[in-house]
């Protein structure tokens, strides 16, 4: 038990100093004010709003933000200004209103509410490449994502996270329905496992710095190495898979033997339906083949190691 305790102050302590090192200015008022004295910091505005607001407000204090024990949090005013003019009177506007939806008053440029949450989360890891990033490029403010007084943030849960991308990217929305799909609307898979939507290094938002190397952080089998490598496996992933959804199983962007002829032009052109003639043949090279090899699996009946093969005898892809 006593370790325990000492455990926790311990990592109470290398917390503190590890964040005292990028202490946001802000805070850093409140760094030296304890508990009840940050509660009295939001006495200026919950003297008005209180469990009587039409929205719930005080809900706040069951996020982390609330957490008043916690003195890096905001105080109402760390994020919505100081506000004194709406303070004198409710005809004026508090100095920034987050959100797209307008109540009273109309909501700040997305900038302006950016600014607010980012004093204070600029310089955390995941958000480094925020400034010219899909979304900071395209005017989406943080809110448009994340709620701050509701209990349940519903982009930072796997199960309800897709609802609020969805309510932009409507095209994923679609694909994800597909037969063919990873498991996103069941919860099991989130946007957030391939993409880091506060920016990142690699193209598409994606959390890595290529397609291939996002899908082997589950994929992991399918880096190899492999005696016999297929080449368009190591470049790029989506060349035959789509991320989302497709009809074509297992999310493929068309179907087997058309997938392979855009690249093999037919390399059993006697019997492919692709190419359907015998002037295809190529050098002795194509047997015989039975006209079925060419239905269910298709390439894959012979094929199978489409990923790369580690038989001494796989070159061509087929144990
Ligand atoms: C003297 C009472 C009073 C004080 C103090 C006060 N407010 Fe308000 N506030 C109001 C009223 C009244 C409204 C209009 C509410 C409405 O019509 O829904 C309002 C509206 C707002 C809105 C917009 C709500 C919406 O629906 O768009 C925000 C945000 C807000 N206040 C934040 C604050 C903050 C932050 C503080 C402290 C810095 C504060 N208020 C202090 C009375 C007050
Ligand atoms: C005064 C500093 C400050 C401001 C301003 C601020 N935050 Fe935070 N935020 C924090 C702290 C401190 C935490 C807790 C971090 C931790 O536990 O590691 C936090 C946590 C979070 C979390 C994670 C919550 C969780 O469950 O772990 C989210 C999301 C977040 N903030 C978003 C925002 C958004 C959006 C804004 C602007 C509307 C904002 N923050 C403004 C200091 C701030
Ligand atoms: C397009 C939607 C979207 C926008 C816009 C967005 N976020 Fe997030 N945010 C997320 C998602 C999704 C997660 C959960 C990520 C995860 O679990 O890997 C998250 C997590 C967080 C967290 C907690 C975990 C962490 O990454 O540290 C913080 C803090 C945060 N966001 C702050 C912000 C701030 C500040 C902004 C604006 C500059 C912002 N977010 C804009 C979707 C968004
Ligand atoms: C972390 C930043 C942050 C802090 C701290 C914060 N708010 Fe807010 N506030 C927001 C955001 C973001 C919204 C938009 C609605 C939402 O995300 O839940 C909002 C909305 C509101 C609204 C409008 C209600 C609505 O749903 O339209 C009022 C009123 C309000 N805040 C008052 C307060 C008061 C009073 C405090 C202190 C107890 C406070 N806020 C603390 C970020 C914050
Ligand atoms: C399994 C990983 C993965 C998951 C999960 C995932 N994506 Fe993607 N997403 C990708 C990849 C990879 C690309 C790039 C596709 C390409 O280059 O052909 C992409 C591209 C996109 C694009 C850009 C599309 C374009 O044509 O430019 C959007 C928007 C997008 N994803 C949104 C989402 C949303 C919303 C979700 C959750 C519902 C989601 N993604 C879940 C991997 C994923
Ligand atoms: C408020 C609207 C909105 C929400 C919510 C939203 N996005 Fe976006 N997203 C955009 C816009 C606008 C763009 C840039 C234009 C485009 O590519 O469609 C974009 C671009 C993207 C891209 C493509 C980046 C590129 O380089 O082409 C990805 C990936 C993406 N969003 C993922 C997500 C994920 C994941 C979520 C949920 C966590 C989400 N978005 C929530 C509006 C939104
Ligand atoms: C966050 C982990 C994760 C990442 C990253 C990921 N996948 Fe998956 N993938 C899964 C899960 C989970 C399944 C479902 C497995 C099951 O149902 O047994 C799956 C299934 C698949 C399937 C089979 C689908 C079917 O219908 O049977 C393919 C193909 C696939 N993923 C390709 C990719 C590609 C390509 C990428 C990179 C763009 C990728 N995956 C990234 C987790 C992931
Ligand atoms: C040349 C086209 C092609 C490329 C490139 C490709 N795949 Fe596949 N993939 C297929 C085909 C075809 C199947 C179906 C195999 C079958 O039916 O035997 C498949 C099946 C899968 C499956 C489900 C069955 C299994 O083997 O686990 C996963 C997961 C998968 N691929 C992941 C990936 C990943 C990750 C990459 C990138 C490293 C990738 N694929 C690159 C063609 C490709
Ligand atoms: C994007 C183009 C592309 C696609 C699509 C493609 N391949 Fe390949 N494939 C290649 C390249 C490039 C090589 C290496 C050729 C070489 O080394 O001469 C190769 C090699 C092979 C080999 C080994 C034979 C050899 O000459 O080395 C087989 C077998 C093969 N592919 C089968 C398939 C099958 C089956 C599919 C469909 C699931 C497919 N390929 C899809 C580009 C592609
Ligand atoms: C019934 C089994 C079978 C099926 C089905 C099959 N192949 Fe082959 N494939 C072979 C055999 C056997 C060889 C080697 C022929 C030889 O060495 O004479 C070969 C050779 C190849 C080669 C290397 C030679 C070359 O011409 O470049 C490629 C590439 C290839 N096949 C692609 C495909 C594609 C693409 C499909 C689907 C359209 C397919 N194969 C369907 C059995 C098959």
């Amino acid at each position: 038990m006593k370790l325990l305790i000492k455990f926790i102050l311990l990592y109470g302590l290398l917390f503190a100093s590890a964040y005292a090192e990028n202490t946001p200015p802000s805070a850093e008022k409140a760094a030296t004010k304890s508990p009840a004295q940050q509660m009295d910091r939001d006495s200026v505005c919950t003297r008005c709003h209180d469990e009587n607001d039409k929205t719930p407000v005080l809900t706040i204090y069951q996020t982390p933000h609330g957490n008043k024990a916690d003195s890096r949090t905001p105080s109402c005013q760390g994020c919505h200004g100081e506000s004194e003019k709406h303070i004198s009177s409710k005809t004026n506007s508090p100095d920034v209103i987050f959100g797209i939806k307008k109540g009273a008053y109309s909501a700040s440029d997305a900038k302006d509410q950016n600014t607010a949450c980012l004093t204070c989360h600029e310089k955390d890891q995941n958000r480094t490449h925020w400034q010219g990033g899909a979304h900071q490029v395209a005017d989406i403010a943080c809110t448009s994502c994340h709620q701050s007084h509701a209990a349940h943030d519903k982009v930072r849960d796997k199960r309800t996270q897709p609802d609020v991308c969805f309510t932009c990217h409507t095209d994923q929305k679609a694909q994800v329905r597909k037969f063919s799909h990873h498991p996103i609307g069941e919860g099991k898979v989130a946007c957030s496992d391939c993409h880091n939507p506060h920016g990142s290094a690699g193209p598409k938002l994606l959390k890595k710095n290529t397609v291939t190397e996002t899908c082997y952080t589950c994929h992991a089998e399918k880096r190899g190495p492999y005696l016999w490598e297929h080449q368009p496996v190591t470049e790029d992933c989506a060349t035959c898979h789509t991320p989302h959804g497709s009809n074509i199983t297992p999310l493929l962007k068309s179907r087997p033997p058309f997938l392979c002829d855009e690249c093999h032009d037919g390399p059993h052109a006697s019997i492919s339906p692709v190419a359907g003639n015998a002037a295809g043949m190529q050098g002795g090279l194509s047997p015989t083949l039975p006209s079925e090899s060419f239905t269910g699996r298709a390439c894959m009946n012979c094929h199978s190691m489409v990923h790369g093969s580690n038989d001494p005898a796989g070159a061509l892809l087929q144990r």
